[in-house]
């Protein structure tokens, strides 16, 4: 036992390795470092801004803007240079960036984000700005919290009070000698002076007012800074993350695995137990029965074996959604291996996202190849119409629906819109990427020979029975997404805290072993499902286990919603406010069909593998 789990241990954290993608920078003394400020952001509403459209902060004279991958922009970085003076290894006691004048509405409109428990991010050498989380007294490590409060709220007495000062705190290693240092660090330790002099505030009175903000009256701030250089050898710049990442949870994921892998094995057992005791009599029955003439008064399966195959209603879009989701689950594969190696580390800003939309792209061979293969097999006759229903029905549904919520981002000039230039960025990929290569991938996929089914379909269609009280929509779907979802609840949480509270989350190894767990579920439980309803007599079967292996998806929304109350808007002062209460339940809908999506084809397969299989026994027999 022991043994096993060392074993584990060592996968999970080769899984969990990481190379940094970036070459280290180097800086010796008197050298300027640039400090760039971003966005800020709430762990409560899904709603990040630029830093330089606060009304309330001090913007250079020429800012700066370095260029973004399209991950970064869509999740909402901004990244602007600032007028902060940062020269390595130069301390500084205290100096004046700015004084601002507010209006009565640039002050009300700072209120409120301080209210709503905004963060700041600022970057220095790629690393972001972090609040220190450190228990007093204990000799654990620290931790790193990107980003630091904008302000504090006193809840009681209803005031806020916005951070005008920040110390800024960079740690830096010098094994390559001193001309040669490594930011390994920087944490921000931000306060709030009351201050408007356009001189330095007395940081060493711990007696001085801090400052309010949210009154309906003009006032002036004066935004001030200190900066310390710490040498820190105690950390190598390879490891410079690793402060930022959570590391404590990993017996919550293995306890999520053992568990869930322990569902799945009693579940295979009993199911593989069931089937083969049933197939094996069903077949040897109807090898006794051939010459009988009560076959036709049995019910069960194998009656239905001249209508399964028939070629499913709607299968001209049954197969783009099967192809599209091989897509999906192809990048997401893809994507998840190349965070084992490395290249997603969170040194990597915007990597995931990034590396997911161009290799979404590429895979629309797959795609076209997969929708093709199937529309053949069916018996449809234009590939080419086939290869645009597949490179546009999912893509342009989800871009159209984001195009509209983008509308209000817009509207609210919040950094998660994305801008035109990216709209326009991802058209020409769409356009020049995946279209030209899922027309490839169908016209492949069309001149390979269909499926061989193993049964003959009859001319006329068996009446249809109706269906058992089971195996009606709702029930069915809540009986059958119940397995699945309770194999993947606790990953769950992680991955949404990691979408909507920014958290960051690197146990790819984890999910890949979440991952399988559940697509074994989705199979089972959508075998069965299918078992049940062929026995009944539903030789309709084809979209019926697209449905019962997507049916999941029904509890990942649900428990969106809990998690919207339960997390992001727990211990939130006032409300959310119309615009980020949409992004969340359009995005949360979103999601929930791209799984329903991968889910709902790994079902498909499975049940077509299954099919093919008990009626080629038959045939057999
Ligand atoms: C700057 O401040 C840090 C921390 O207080 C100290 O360790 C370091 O020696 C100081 N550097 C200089 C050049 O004074």
């Amino acid at each position: 036992m022991r043994l096993v789990w060392a074993t584990f241990a060592l996968a999970s954290s080769a899984l969990a390795f990481y190379i940094p993608s970036i070459s280290p920078q180097s800086f010796s003394p008197g050298e300027r470092v640039p400090l760039y400020v971003n966005r800020v952001f709430s762990e409560h509403i899904p709603l990040p801004f630029a830093y330089y459209d606060l009304p309330h902060v001090c913007k250079p004279q020429t800012v700066q803007r370095p260029w973004l991958n399209i991950g970064e922009v869509l999740r909402g970085d901004r990244i602007a240079s600032s007028d902060y003076q940062l020269v390595m290894g130069k301390n500084v006691s205290c100096q004046v960036l700015c004084t601002k004048q507010l209006t009565s509405e640039a002050n009300k409109e700072a209120g409120h984000f301080v209210e709503q428990d905004y963060l700041v991010e600022w970057i220095v050498d790629k690393l972001p700005g972090a609040t220190v989380y450190q228990r007093p007294g204990s000799s654990a490590a620290k931790r790193y919290d990107p980003g630091f409060r904008l302000g504090d709220y006193d809840a009681v007495k209803g005031i806020s009070y916005l951070n005008n000062h920040v110390s800024l705190h960079i740690l830096y290693e010098s094994h390559g000698g001193e001309g040669n240092r490594r930011i390994v660090g920087f944490e921000t330790y931000p306060r709030s002076v009351e201050n408007g002099a356009d001189v330095c505030p007395d940081l060493d009175n711990t007696e001085v007012q801090k400052l309010v903000v949210g009154e309906d009256k003009e006032i002036t701030v004066t935004y001030s800074y200190s900066v310390r250089w710490i040498e820190d050898n105690t950390v190598r710049w390879t490891h410079r993350w690793d402060r930022y990442l959570p590391g404590s949870n990993q017996q919550v994921h293995w306890y999520a695995i053992f568990n869930s892998a322990i569902i799945i094995l009693l579940l295979s057992g009993v199911v593989a137990v069931i089937l083969m005791r049933m197939l094996n009599r069903d077949v040897s029955m109807l090898n006794e029965e051939d010459y009988r003439e009560d076959v036709e008064e049995t019910s069960g399966w194998k009656l239905l074996h001249g209508d399964v195959f028939r070629a499913p209603k709607y299968g001209g879009l049954l197969a783009p959604l099967l192809g599209t989701t091989v897509q999906v689950m192809y990048t997401f594969i893809a994507t998840i291996a190349l965070g084992t190696l490395g290249i997603l580390s969170p040194s990597y800003r915007g990597g995931l996202l990034t590396t997911g939309i161009v290799m979404f792209m590429l895979m629309g061979i797959a795609a076209g190849y997969y929708s093709g293969h199937l529309y053949r097999t069916w018996g449809g006759g234009n590939w080419f119409k086939n290869a645009l229903m597949t490179a546009i029905a999912v893509p342009m549904v989800l871009v159209a629906v984001e195009l509209i919520l983008n509308l209000f981002l817009w509207y609210r000039s919040s950094s998660a819109a994305m801008p035109f230039s990216t709209v326009f960025l991802m058209f020409v990929l769409w356009l020049f990427v995946e279209l030209p290569l899922t027309v490839l991938g169908a016209w492949l996929g069309f001149r390979r020979p269909p499926y061989s089914e193993p049964m003959r379909t009859n001319a006329i269609p068996r009446p249809i029975p109706p269906l058992p009280a089971y195996l009606k929509p709702i029930p069915s779907i809540l009986l059958a997404g119940s397995l699945p979802f309770a194999v993947i609840f606790i990953e769950l949480f992680f991955v949404l805290k990691s979408i909507w509270q920014d958290a960051f989350y690197y146990e790819y190894g984890f999910t890949i072993i979440v991952g399988l767990i559940l697509a074994l579920t989705v199979c089972e439980t959508t075998i069965i499902m299918v078992w049940l309803s062929l026995n009944s007599g539903q030789h309709n079967w084809w979209w019926r286990s697209f449905v019962y292996g997507a049916s999941s998806s029904v509890y990942i929304f649900a428990y969106s919603v809990f998690f919207y109350f339960a997390r992001l808007r727990a211990g939130m002062p006032g409300v959310a406010g119309f615009v980020p209460t949409l992004t969340f339940f359009v995005h949360s809908l979103l999601i929930s069909a791209v799984y329903a999506l991968c889910t709902g084809s790994m079902g498909f397969f499975a049940a077509y593998f299954f099919v093919r299989r008990i009626y080629s026994m038959v045939k057999l027999s």
